[in-house]
């Protein structure tokens, strides 16, 4: 088994298990992490070498904690962390139920939270260089598009904690990243009406959304030794749709 350990959240997902299968050829051993216990167990049978799951609601702190410290217990430590998981809920402001604007944050900006602060109190033990990959999302940054303001607001809160923990921890060698695709291939796709995805896929430069591997392939790159320089980024991700 690799020595080196990465933790993937959402895992189970259209990009998570992109994300994991990219990981895995780069010579670590993923710890995949999601709600999905069925996807996991896809997942796992995906590849030749071991992956190990962990079936947890990252909206939990002490769920993540928990996990984290059998993380600690089986491998001592953590190289690198990509926060995946997500979800985008559709209702239309200024009618978006409170339970669903606090289930937004939970799910795509606290589970990166607590997730990091696990983490780097793992990755402070490690030697080298550490990564943390934020997956945000172009709706942070374009407004012409169809995105909610709860989902928004959930990954522009997820690109100010990348800024935050790369000052903070520059000089302790823990590079923190965010990637923010536009539309990509993945089961997300299913919270889109049909109307509102051809809209969307037909303002893509190439008239297609992207393939989850177009983006594990950035996720590896910042996690390889070339992306030891890179921290505090968002890297926008888009075909070059909103250059003007
Ligand atoms: N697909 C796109 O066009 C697109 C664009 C920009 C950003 N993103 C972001 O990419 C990330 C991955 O999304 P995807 O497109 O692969 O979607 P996906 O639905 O295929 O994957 C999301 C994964 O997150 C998991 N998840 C959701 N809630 C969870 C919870 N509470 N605890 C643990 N796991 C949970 C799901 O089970 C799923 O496996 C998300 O953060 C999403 O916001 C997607």
């Amino acid at each position: 088994m690799s020595s080196k350990i990465a933790v993937v959240t959402g895992a189970g997902g259209g990009m998570g298990s992109a994300i994991t299968a990219r990981l895995i050829q780069d010579n670590f051993h993923v710890v995949a992490l999601d709600l999905n216990a069925g996807s996991l167990e896809k997942l796992k049978g995906a590849f030749p070498i071991d992956v190990t799951t962990f079936q947890v609601d990252l909206t939990s702190a002490d769920k993540i904690a928990e996990v984290f410290k059998n993380i600690k217990a089986k491998f001592g430590g953590v190289d690198a962390l990509v926060n995946n998981a997500g979800d985008c809920f559709m209702s239309e402001f200024p009618n978006i139920p409170a339970a669903e604007f606090d289930k937004q944050m939970a799910v795509n900006f606290s589970s990166a939270f607590y997730c990091s602060q696990e983490s780097v109190k793992l990755m402070l033990e490690r030697p080298g260089i550490k990564k943390i990959v934020n997956i945000s999302s172009n709706g942070a940054y374009n407004f012409d598009v169809f995105d909610p303001p709860h989902y928004r607001a959930s990954k522009a809160a997820m690109d100010t904690l990348t800024k935050d923990l790369a000052r903070r921890y520059a000089t302790e060698g823990i590079c923190v990243n965010s990637i923010a695709p536009a539309m990509t291939e993945s089961p997300l796709f299913k919270v889109l009406s049909d109307e509102i995805l051809k809209k969307a896929i037909s303002q893509m430069p190439r008239g297609a959304a992207m393939k989850p591997d177009e983006i594990a392939a950035w996720v590896g790159f910042l996690i390889s030794s070339a992306g030891d320089v890179s921290s505090g980024n968002v890297i926008i991700l888009n075909q070059g749709r909103d250059v003007r």
